[in-house]
């Protein structure tokens, strides 16, 4: 994959293929057998690709980024979650960046195009006793896919149906992976302050009536902002709580 340069800790491994069950699969089974921080898995098909909350992810074969990437962060779990938050803002930035449209971010890690969902991230973590061993970093980026499936049309877009043009996959793929580098280099020291501010500016749902499953129950609030964790500060009934991305699955807005 050209451009993945060295110096980096994500890209110095890339592994491609035609076509897996799914790229977090490879990836899990790679971590285990001792695949360095930073290895990148890619696929041009995946016949089992995974969403958040046991849902499928379906992408046409070969029109779309379906990509993995390997991290071995030296930190307890408790400092995780504002990692899929970062993705969700690499994403966004390499869409800026390649397609040169506006992009919006819905918390945790939802990527929108005129407010139909262009990309999602599935985080997978394996820990003992507290500590991570490794992390999974699933990548979902519709790219030139023309057309989707009728329950999913209105809610799903790619960057070929918001623009008109079709994309270089790799070269969307190394623009995202710089800014995963980036972001992930600072979130590996702890510095997240800044990067979580510049996620805010993309999230338009701060500030406004929410809607939310936590299990089966559906509430209602208003969403504040994020804390400094990525947890998401909702106001619901004039009392302030902290939802976490594992607790709740759909938020609409
Ligand atoms: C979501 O928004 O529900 C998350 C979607 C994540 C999809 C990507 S595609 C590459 C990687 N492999 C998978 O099976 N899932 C993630």
């Amino acid at each position: 994959m050209r451009g993945l340069v060295s110096n980096l800790h994500i890209g110095k491994q890339v592994f491609c293929y035609d076509s897996v069950s799914s790229t977090n699969d490879i990836a899990h089974h790679l971590a285990k057998s001792g695949a360095q921080s930073g290895t990148i898995i890619v696929a041009e098909f995946q016949t089992a690709g995974r969403g958040r909350g046991a849902k499928k992810w379906i992408a046409q074969k070969g029109e779309n980024l379906t990509t993995s990437v390997i991290l071995r962060p030296t930190m307890p779990l408790e400092n995780l979650a504002a990692l899929p938050l970062l993705v969700a803002l690499a994403i966004a930035q390499a869409i800026e960046e390649i397609a040169r449209r506006q992009v919006e971010i819905k918390w945790p890690n939802d990527v929108l195009m005129q407010r139909k969902k262009v990309a999602g991230v599935l985080v997978e973590t394996s820990a003992q006793a507290g500590t991570v061993d490794y992390i999974v970093v699933g990548i979902g980026l519709n790219v030139n896919q023309a057309q989707f499936p009728d329950d999913l049309a209105d809610r799903a877009t790619s960057l070929f149906l918001e623009t008109g043009i079709r994309y270089d996959k790799s070269t969307l793929l190394v623009s995202l992976m710089r800014f995963l580098d980036a972001h992930y280099t600072r979130f590996a020291k702890g510095e997240t302050e800044s990067l979580l501010t510049t996620w805010r500016a993309y999230c338009k749902m701060l500030g406004k009536p929410i809607t939310f499953f936590q299990g089966n129950l559906r509430r209602e609030g208003i969403a504040l902002d994020i804390d400094k964790r990525g947890f998401l500060r909702v106001e619901i009934n004039q009392k302030e709580e902290l939802l976490s991305q594992a607790e709740i699955q759909t938020v609409r807005y």
